[in-house]
């Protein structure tokens, strides 16, 4: 079958779930993912021949995402932070917003390893609390609780050498996820990435690695209420362990963070979260009702209360 063929007839399938717009993107990545192409390569070689053994992937690719199955699962595959993660079914897809808990996060800690590197850029960055004048340090320490796929832990890891990531979780499923990802770039940081099964409700009086220099954490924040508004392929397929929390208490994991920070956190640590954009004060005050301070809301690329922000004292 020509490329140009497997697309339409791929696109058209796909419309009874998705807007034409979508339908046909998700086909194009899916080609990309088992051909090798290019978004552009069935327009600039409109004679593409699919090979022969490549067709059943994509005809059972196509016929599980008519059912709603999230084209990630199918793959096996979601690009984070510019490098391809694993998921399978019981670990959260990473989504885009979260990149920018990373940036934030990576920004830290450079500042923190080279307070006197480059002026970062723009006003609604994160700030390094050690300020400018004091001496670098070889390597910091992070705790990633909720870790997932493990995209937050792994990305910070090999964005900034010289920093150790603890990652949470307490799926067994998503831990195994974790363990599993490669990365052409991971060996040059033997044991830089490690994954720890707890639950974050329990706060430990001891944890291994602690304390640490920053934590950050995306934990589940969509209130059960928000479901009907939500995809069905998110619903039907993503792990509600992963996604909701009671809406009688939104903040239960935040208070948790909150927790670890005040007891795992050096003096002077910092934090970030990803939270529901409808519950940013509830948010910030948790995190200043613990005892943390400096605590900011950061917007996301949609203009929406995203992040929090937050320190320990010195
Ligand atoms: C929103 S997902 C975040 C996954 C990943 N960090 C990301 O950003 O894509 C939340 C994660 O929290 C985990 N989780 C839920 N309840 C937990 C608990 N009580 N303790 C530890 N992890 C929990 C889920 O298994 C899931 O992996």
């Amino acid at each position: 079958m020509l490329l140009p063929q497997f697309i339409r007839e791929g696109g058209a399938a796909l419309e009874a779930l998705y807007p034409p717009q979508e339908a046909r993107s998700l086909i194009l990545r899916l080609c990309s993912e088992v051909l090798g192409t290019q978004s552009y390569t069935h327009i600039v070689e409109p004679s593409y021949e699919i090979p022969e053994e490549k067709l059943p992937r994509l005809y059972d690719a196509v016929s599980r995402m008519v059912q709603g199955e999230p084209l990630q699962y199918v793959t096996g595959v979601q690009e984070f932070c510019g490098r391809k993660f694993r998921v399978a079914p019981g670990v959260l897809i990473p989504r885009p917003e979260t990149e920018m808990l990373v940036a934030g996060a990576t920004q830290h800690l450079r500042l923190l390893l080279n307070p006197l590197g480059p002026p970062v850029q723009g006003e609604d960055l994160p700030r390094c609390p050690r300020g400018p004048h004091t001496s670098p340090v070889e390597s910091a320490t992070v705790l990633d609780l909720f870790t997932g796929s493990g995209c937050i832990a792994w990305s910070i890891a090999l964005d900034v050498p010289g920093t150790r990531v603890t990652g949470v979780d307490i799926s067994g499923a998503a831990l195994a996820v974790a363990r599993s990802q490669t990365f052409p770039d991971a060996a040059g940081a033997p044991g830089a990435v490690e994954f720890v099964l707890q639950d974050v409700l329990e706060v430990p009086d001891n944890f291994a690695g602690a304390p640490f220099d920053v934590i950050t954490a995306n934990p589940p924040y969509i209130r059960e209420s928000e479901k009907a508004a939500m995809h069905r392929n998110v619903l039907e397929y993503e792990p509600s362990l992963a996604l909701f929390v009671p809406d009688e208490d939104p903040m239960l994991f935040y208070r948790a963070v909150a927790h670890w920070s005040i007891r795992f956190l050096k003096p002077g640590g910092w934090g970030i979260v990803e939270i529901n954009e409808e519950l940013g004060a509830e948010t910030a005050a948790v995190f200043e009702s613990a005892g943390l301070v400096q605590v900011k809301k950061h917007l996301d690329l949609f203009g929406k209360e995203r992040f929090v922000s937050f320190e320990k004292v010195v």
